[in-house]
């Protein structure tokens, strides 16, 4: 698993342009995968929610649109420079929404603080993954859930698209529009070293949470994670 320090630094160089190669690196389809993590989400009726590894706020942005303004959402992350952008557009759009600076390894919420946690694209860069679970399930009201989209393994068939396009494409591609061709060399070798949905699904089991399930999207590319406390 990566070092948190150095997670921290290559998102601190890419801050500026990640939401922009996101949407060009996943032809648009990241929107649809982070908009069904709001609309799960959005079942539960929370009151009060943390969006973790929220980067610049894509996901907490479009949880405030989605949520009632009487839903408390904040982002929290542990790279300042992808904060420091969402709190610039949280108040050029005037929208209210908290980012506070948290490490998943240690978060500074109370014991069952929240009543839905999410997170996108951040177990993956976590350091110690069975300590982040317990941590998320920590900071979960009993009858809380945790959601959870990740890269995740694609069916065998899709497997050699899938590699081109992470091992080959996306680094030049995505080296030309940040700058940082070693930044997105990394997302290869992530989703490589990590476990495939139903992997993840009994390691959050093993970290507590009574229920857990996942559904799956671009032929196994992409999942989104419920694990219930
Ligand atoms: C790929 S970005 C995802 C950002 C956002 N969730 C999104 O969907 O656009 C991963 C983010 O996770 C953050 N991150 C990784 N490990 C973390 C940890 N242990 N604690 C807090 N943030 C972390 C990084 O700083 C980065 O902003």
């Amino acid at each position: 698993m990566p070092e948190g320090s150095a997670v921290q630094r290559l998102f601190a160089g890419i801050a500026s342009r990640y939401d922009l190669a996101n949407r060009v690196l996943s032809l648009g389809l990241c929107v649809g995968w982070r908009d069904r993590l709001v609309a799960a989400t959005q079942t539960t009726r929370p009151t009060k929610v943390a969006d973790l590894a929220t980067g610049s706020g894509d996901v907490a942005f479009a949880l405030r649109a989605a949520l009632p303004a009487s839903t408390t959402i904040t982002g929290y992350d542990f790279c300042e420079p992808m904060l420091a952008l969402g709190r610039r557009r949280a108040a050029k759009e005037k929208v209210a929404l908290e980012f506070q600076p948290g490490d998943c390894m240690r978060l500074p919420i109370a014991d069952e603080g929240c009543d839905a946690v999410t997170i996108a694209y951040g177990v993956r860069n976590f350091e110690d993954r069975a300590r982040g679970l317990r941590e998320l399930r920590r900071v979960t009201k009993p009858g809380g859930s945790v959601f959870i989209l990740e890269f995740s393994k694609p069916a065998a068939w899709f497997a050699p698209f899938h590699f081109m396009h992470v091992r080959l494409i996306s680094p030049i591609l995505a080296g030309l529009l940040t700058g940082d061709f070693a930044a997105y060399r990394y997302l290869g070798t992530s989703i490589a070293g990590f476990p495939d949905a139903a992997g993840l699904t009994q390691e959050l089991k093993n970290a507590g949470f009574s229920e857990a399930s996942h559904e799956s999207m671009l032929f196994g590319t992409v999942a989104l994670h419920r694990a219930k406390k």
